[in-house]
């Protein structure tokens, strides 16, 4: 529990109001496209099992350590990710230029959120396109081709793009706690019990031993340097972790509950829902003929594919992208809330105009990869298109780099009393645990894998 009385025990942006409404809101952040659109597709490029088997290992062992010291450094700053870093840096380290890494941060859910939003966007279209019926009986072919009509078009990708930067700089303009909280109450579940029905559905109509398997047995000969690494990388996407994000919901927390807990619950659940998204695409995509390997479209094809199997399917598939919608929204507005907290911080802004300010720049830049979807598409370089290189960059390298900062300034320059008094419900062994992970396993583990992904070893 902090020490700090007054200024210190409440965060100048308001706290959540219960507990359960911060494991909710970090969930939220958490579960998202990541894990139901990247996550089997990018297993799906990576050849599945050995790339799954990483994924997890990165999940629990890295993850988990980095998410817990974002949370305690957030609710001890109680700034904004920028701030706060600059202060415990301060305090625990002699010098605020570990500032910087919160810097690294926001610009990084910035570029994120970029290409975030057009993704999103695809799954709002989709909620049209289902309950218009176009699904219905539609063959793997027409799949693929209503999907390139939508991708392929910068004015229906750049308007549904729009949208939905629109939706998210409402909420946060007015203040993570009235909409955001309520919202992921009942949308969660409900995403949940929906994802479970279609699990019935490909366990009965798809190839499940063939989906089964992909995802669980691990071909190491598939795995490449750099297969490992977008496994780590993907890691710290779907746990929201490694540029502030969790920090600055941290730094709303109250000052009772634990850090543990709370980040075991979220990483448990965050890394079912993506396995329980494999096990829905993969099954229905061999049993298709489609390519696991499809890339970024693999859930636009394959689900529409099953839902236009399905009685009632249009109507569960506009259910589902909703969901999917509400899903990415909730995290959409984690990848924007450090920026906005920071510029309100540092400019003095009201709320309002601070999210206007930060997401009408992210939704310019978000035409990167709109473009690079339908005008752009040949024009590639380093990683593909634009669209890949934002990706690439942010997810596989700044997350990453970010939360290796985070973690080794957890682990080695704030003192155990700092870091003790924050975990202090979970004192003991779990406290050990996390000090030498956050010392060693993480640091370590983080620096092998780009060691490995440049063909050092
Ligand atoms: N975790 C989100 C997902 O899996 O979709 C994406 C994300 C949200 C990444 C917030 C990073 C972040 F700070």
């Amino acid at each position: 529990m902090s020490k700090f009385s007054k200024e210190r025990r409440f965060s100048l942006h308001g706290q959540w109001s219960s507990h359960l409404a911060f494991i909710l809101a970090v969930s939220g952040s958490a579960v998202g496209l990541g894990n139901i659109w990247k996550f089997p597709y990018i297993a799906g490029v990576n050849g599945g099992g050995a790339f799954v088997l990483v994924y997890l290992v990165c999940v629990f062992v890295i993850g988990l350590p980095i998410m817990m010291s974002e949370i305690l450094m957030g609710r001890r700053g109680r700034r904004n990710p920028v701030a706060t870093m600059a202060l415990l840096g301060q305090e625990e380290g002699g010098t605020s230029r570990w500032g910087i890494v919160g810097v690294v941060g926001v610009a990084t859910g910035f570029f994120i959120l970029s290409y975030y939003s057009v993704i999103a966007g695809w799954a709002v279209a989709y909620i049209f396109e289902g309950a218009s019926g176009a699904f219905k009986g539609a063959d793997a072919q027409q799949v693929e081709q209503l999907f390139s009509r939508i991708s392929g078009n910068w004015f229906i990708t750049g308007f549904w793009h729009t949208a939905f930067m629109a939706l998210t700089i409402f909420v946060v303009a007015r203040g993570v706690k009235g909409g955001l909280e309520r919202a992921v109450r009942i949308l969660m579940p409900a995403l949940i019990g929906l994802l479970l029905l279609l699990l019935i559905y490909s366990m009965i109509a798809g190839d499940f031993a063939r989906g089964f398997a992909f995802l669980f047995e691990p071909k190491f000969s598939e795995l490449t340097g750099s297969g490992v690494l977008e496994a780590l990388g993907h890691a710290f996407f779907t746990l929201s972790v490694g540029m502030g994000a969790v920090m600055a919901y941290g730094a709303y927390l109250p000052a009772e509950s634990s850090i543990g807990k709370t980040s075991i619950a979220v990483v448990v659940a965050d890394t079912l829902i993506a396995i329980v998204a494999g096990l829905v695409i993969f099954p229905i995509v061999f049993a298709n003929g489609l390519d696991p390997a499809a890339g970024p479209g693999l859930i636009f094809q394959s689900l529409p594919l099953a839902f236009g199997q399905l009685p009632g399917g249009s109507f569960v598939a506009a259910v589902f992208f909703l969901l999917l919608s509400f899903a990415a929204w909730t995290s959409a507005i984690s990848l924007m809330e450090p920026a906005v907290a920071w510029l309100m911080e540092r400019q003095k802004l009201l709320r309002s105009v601070a999210a206007i300010v930060i997401g009408g720049l992210i939704w310019l830049l978000g035409f990167l990869t709109v473009f690079s979807n339908s005008v752009l598409s040949g024009f590639t370089f380093f990683q593909g298109t634009f669209f890949d290189n934002i990706d690439f960059v942010a997810s596989n390298i700044a997350l990453p780099v970010g939360g290796l900062a985070i973690v080794v300034f957890a682990g080695w320059f704030m003192s155990s009393s700092s870091t003790s008094e924050e975990l202090d419900p979970d004192a003991g062994l779990g406290y050990q645990l996390w000090r030498f992970s956050a010392r060693f396993i993480a640091p370590v583990a983080v620096v092998c894998i780009f060691l490995n992904a440049v063909g050092v070893f």
